[in-house]
């Protein structure tokens, strides 16, 4: 299995993932995400769009303020029930979560005789203060960004022509003062989620036909965009963790070097958050109003990049390759001039690069020789490599070097572009 030092090392080398505010000795929980990791977060982002939003006639999308009136946190319960257990070591005052038995386990390893406080519920919304004149009014950055959703309800109903089962999907920054980040990104305490709130009518059969059918197509995503299922389970939360509004949850794991490790969870709140917000639905058709039950998929986008870049890394016997899905490869395409002194090759070669890049993210590479470009490409799972060589000038026919099976084909210029699309399907 890949370690994560192999992984956090490639993250810094290739220019996916940096340490936050690292020219200033850094800050724990929070990262940046370099050229490389930009575009594969993009990519992931896109593809939960393309597959939530935009081929269903049943969701539409949202993009709510990440700071809302704090009452929003009073009724949704955070800002009682946002919390996770703390305990502190009363003799070198390191503070852990007590639901969480291996970070105690392995602080005891550190020195003699660890000393427990008794558990605190410790809240993990970031409170932050707005306003010119004192006293500062106290808001919040959003624990999580699901409730933007439920209080735009009605003007999503009002404005549109959509009506139950339906789903508002959104995707965009949480923020969470978590008592003990780590294991790379898994944990931090900025970080983006991609969530969907299907709302259905208050109906038991109903909840628990979409709550089943959400699961079923979540899991089918992930292995859609190449997880190895055996790399994959649901697990079902046991009454004492489930959050404060879920009637039923279950989330997805990875086998992660760390361990079985969630990255999405599928939520039944039933009526809690519209209950809370004192909101209903009415059906012309039935003359009926309810307060509509929800069922939630909420992922997360960092969490989902650090497993793909997991799951995609291999180490053959000359090369490391990350064998990311074509369509959350960062570079679909590189382009090379074979010879660097050659003024006619490296002009068609940006004639080419000119005609790529205006379609797909493409990348250039006129440096060192021919095997040196593909192995950094292949480290940066970029799936094709064109070369403009001497023939090329002949023919006007460039070879396209397949990642994965490192097999080249030639293949005219003006065919090209038709020839990449057919392998990022
Ligand atoms: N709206 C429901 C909700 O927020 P959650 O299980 O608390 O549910 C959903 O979070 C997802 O958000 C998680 O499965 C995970 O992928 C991501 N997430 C939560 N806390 C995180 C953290 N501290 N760092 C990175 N991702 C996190």
């Amino acid at each position: 299995m890949t370690s994560l030092d192999t992984i956090v090392a490639l993250a810094k080398r290739r220019g996916f993932i940096y340490p936050g505010s690292e020219l200033y000795g850094g800050i724990t929980g929070f990262w940046d995400y370099g050229p490389l990791g930009t575009e594969l977060k993009k990519n992931i982002k896109s593809e939960w769009w393309r597959s939530m939003v935009q081929l269903r006639e049943d969701v539409v999308g949202l993009d709510a303020a990440i700071i809302m009136n704090p009452g929003v946190w009073e009724a949704s319960g955070h800002t009682k029930a946002f919390a996770d257990p703390l305990v502190e070591c009363k003799v070198c005052h390191k503070r852990f979560r007590a639901d969480k038995q291996e970070e105690i386990d392995s602080h005891g390893a550190t020195h003699d005789k660890p000393e427990w406080t008794d558990p605190k519920q410790f809240n993990l919304l970031t409170e932050v203060y707005l306003g010119v004149t004192e006293p500062k009014q106290k808001v919040y950055l959003r624990g999580e960004i699901t409730q933007g959703v439920f209080v735009n309800f009605r003007n999503v109903v009002d404005s549109t022509r959509i009506k139950i089962p339906f789903g508002i999907a959104q995707i965009g920054k949480a923020f969470r003062n978590e008592i003990t980040p780590g294991n790379f990104t898994f944990r931090s305490r900025e970080f983006e989620q991609m969530e969907l709130e299907f709302f259905v009518k208050n109906d038991d059969q109903e909840g628990d036909k979409w709550y089943q059918y959400w699961k079923a197509e979540r899991m089918k995503w992930y292995v859609s965009l190449g997880m190895d299922k055996g790399n994959l389970r649901f697990r079902d939360h046991r009454d004492d963790e489930r959050a404060h509004y879920a009637r039923h949850a279950t989330d997805i794991e990875y086998n992660a070097p760390f361990g079985w490790s969630e990255f999405e969870g599928i939520h039944h709140r039933g009526d809690y958050d519209l209950g809370n917000h004192k909101l209903t639905y009415r059906d012309e058709a039935a003359n009926e109003e309810y307060t509509p039950w929800v069922i939630e998929t909420s992922g997360g986008v960092d969490r989902a990049a650090l497993f793909f870049l997991l799951e995609a890394y291999k180490e053959e016997e000359k090369r490391v390759v990350l064998k990311l899905h074509p369509r959350l490869a960062p570079m679909k395409v590189a382009v090379f001039p074979l010879v660097a002194n050659k003024d006619n090759i490296t002009a068609k070669a940006q004639e080419v690069h000119a005609m790529l890049k205006a379609k797909f993210m493409t990348a250039w590479d006129a440096r060192g020789n021919i095997g040196k470009r593909y192995l950094a490409q292949d480290e940066a799972g970029t799936p094709m490599c064109v070369t403009i060589d001497y023939t090329t000038l002949e023919d006007d026919t460039v070879t396209v070097r397949d990642r994965d099976t490192m097999k080249q084909d030639r293949v005219n210029i003006s065919k090209l572009i038709e020839f990449i699309d057919g392998r990022l399907l």
